[in-house]
C-alpha cells in the first residue's frame, strides 16, 4: 500500500511559522514520524511539498497508477483552489484532507474548503496528529 503525502505552501516553514497555531515541530520531524507509523502499520509513504499550485496539481496527476492513497494538506489552497480539487477528482485516488489547525474555529475565510467535496474525508485540528490519524483512516478505507 503506497501513500503520497502532499503539503502545500508555507508548510515548509513549520516549526518557525506561528508555533502557537501550527506547533513547534518541523515538517521533517513530522514526516519522520509519519514514516515510522507507516512502517508500523505496513504501508509505504512518499512526501512532497510545494508552494506552487500547478506543481501540486501535476504531483496529483502523476500519482495515478503509482499510489493507492493520498494525504494532502493543501494549506491556503484549501480555500481557493478549484484546480487541486479537480485534480483529486480526476485521478480517483482515495484522498484524505488534513489540517494541523481547526479551520472551522479560525477566520471565516478558512471555514470553506474547496477540497473537501473531492476528498474521502477531512481531519482538522489535531496538530501533527492530524497526519497520523489520516494515515490510519486511509489504511482502513483502502482495506475496507
Ligand atoms: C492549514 C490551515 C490553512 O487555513 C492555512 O492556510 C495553512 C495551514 C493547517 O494545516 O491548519 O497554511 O492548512
Amino acid at each position: 500500500m503506497k501513500i503520497l503525502v502532499i503539503n502545500g505552501p508555507n508548510l515548509d516553514l513549520l516549526g518557525k511559522r506561528e508555533p502557537e497555531v501550527y506547533g513547534k515541530k518541523t515538517l521533517k520531524e513530522i514526516n519522520d514520524e509519519i514514516k515510522n507509523l507507516a512502517k508500523e502499520i505496513g504501508c509505504e509513504v512518499e512526501f512532497s511539498q510545494s508552494s506552487y499550485e500547478g506543481e501540486i496539481v501535476e504531483e496529483i496527476g502523476k500519482a495515478n497508477g503509482k499510489f493507492d492513497g493520498i494525504i494532502i494538506n493543501p494549506a491556503a489552497y484549501t480555500h481557493t483552489s478549484i484546480a487541486i480539487r479537480d485534480a483529486i477528482s480526476a485521478v480517483n485516488i482515495p484522498t484524505v484532507e488534513v489540517h494541523l489547525s481547526n479551520i472551522y474555529s479560525r477566520e471565516d475565510f478558512r471555514s470553506k474548503s474547496l477540497i473537501a467535496p473531492a476528498a474521502k474525508g477531512q481531519i482538522s485540528g489535531f496538530g501533527e496528529n492530524s497526519y497520523f490519524l489520516a494515515l490510519r483512516a486511509l489504511k482502513w478505507l483502502l482495506e475496507k
